[in-house]
């Protein structure tokens, strides 16, 4: 069975953008694969500052997996800051790490360029964390959305820097970058589904506030009597993520034959939305009334990764010098 690995940041309510291009992806790997997944929580300090926050949102995203149908007994599901060595393993490649190659980062590039007074040295060196915490496990795939390509690819020259350096220690993880949901349309049928373009629709947010994200989606101003181009429509685009063949067919010829208005499309799309989250979000106000079971799978978890962790920790230590045999 080949191991995957991959981290998601504790930001915020996940959108659709999130769910379609990379959890729901984790997820339905965990029959397949060795799957390790973590909450990257030492990541989210390099932008949130507020301790209980903090807390909050680490919580809430291994909620929002499980509600999904992460099995914790499948998966090895863990919080990063639980595993030190993800730490410990990103000093020790800082130390064979090219200052430039990091400053080629986008990340870092487009925080300073978008006016970011004092970039910290953490946001700086933030790939070569996620270079340990891809390299700990020796995963043969690491999962991701689009705008993580370069990170992967950092993690790639950072293992041959360490391995030619040293000795042969890590072998080289793959990118799987999924193609047809690699960019989620956002609600205003322009840019990419964000957070940081307020432009999302929250499937686990209360029925009010997903109501108002679904009919808040920018569609043109053609009258409800006249026909209208599927293809072209943000609404459109969103259902046919969900709807089967057949169902995307019955809406597209609704589209063309006119009389049928955005108004309704949206509500179309509501009610799908709504069926396909449905269980999930049961299922999520269960969880989220049981704190405890939600602790207890994240211990288990750091348990079951800091034993790979540690292992491959020890040979670090040996082809280093940091240890006297
Ligand atoms: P945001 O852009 O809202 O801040 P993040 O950067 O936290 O989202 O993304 C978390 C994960 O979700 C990443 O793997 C990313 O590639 C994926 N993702 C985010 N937005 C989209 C989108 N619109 N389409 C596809 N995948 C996305
Ligand atoms: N940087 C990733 C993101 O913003 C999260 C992440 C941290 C990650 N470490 C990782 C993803 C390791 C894959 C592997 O989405």
């Amino acid at each position: 069975m080949k191991r995957i690995l991959s981290g998601i940041q504790s930001s915020g309510t996940p959108h659709l953008g999130n769910y379609l291009g990379a959890m729901k992806n984790h997820i339905a790997m965990q029959d397949t694969h060795e799957c390790f997944i973590f909450i990257a929580d030492l990541h989210a300090l390099t932008t949130v500052r507020d301790p209980e926050k903090l807390r909050k949102m680490t919580r809430e995203i291994a909620i929002d997996y499980l509600a999904l149908g992460l099995d914790p007994e499948k998966v090895t599901f863990f919080r990063q800051s639980d595993v030190p060595e993800h730490s410990e393993l990103a000093w020790i490649l800082s130390t064979v790490t090219p200052f430039g190659l990091l400053e080629r980062a986008h990340a870092y590039k487009d925080a300073v360029a978008k006016g970011m007074k004092e970039p910290t040295v953490g946001l700086f060196t933030y790939p070569v964390l996620m270079a340990a915490d891809i390299l700990l496990y020796k995963p043969d795939i690491v999962p991701v959305g689009k705008d993580q390509k370069q990170h992967i690819e950092i993690t790639r020259d950072l293992a041959e820097k360490f391995n030619s350096t040293y000795q042969e220690t890590f072998p080289m993880p793959e990118p799987h970058i999924p193609e047809d949901v690699g960019y989620v349309i956002g609600t205003d049928g322009e840019h990419k589904m964000s957070k940081s373009y307020g432009n999302v629709i929250e499937f686990f947010a209360d029925e009010k506030t997903l109501k108002k994200q679904v009919m808040s989606i920018t569609t043109d101003s053609t009258p409800l009597e006249e026909p209208k181009d599927p293809d072209t429509c943000a609404v459109y685009k969103i259902y046919s993520y969900f709807a089967t063949e057949e169902e995307k067919k019955s809406l597209a010829d609704k589209y063309r034959a006119g009389g049928f208005g955005y108004g309704d499309a949206k509500k179309v799309l509501l009610e799908k939305i709504m069926e396909h989250f449905g269980p999930f979000r049961q299922k999520r106000i269960e969880l989220a009334e049981n704190l405890e079971y939600i602790d207890t799978v994240l211990q288990s978890g750091a348990e079951k990764a800091r034993t790979v962790a540690l292992k491959t920790m020890a040979e670090v230590r040996n082809h280093t010098g940091l240890n006297f045999q």
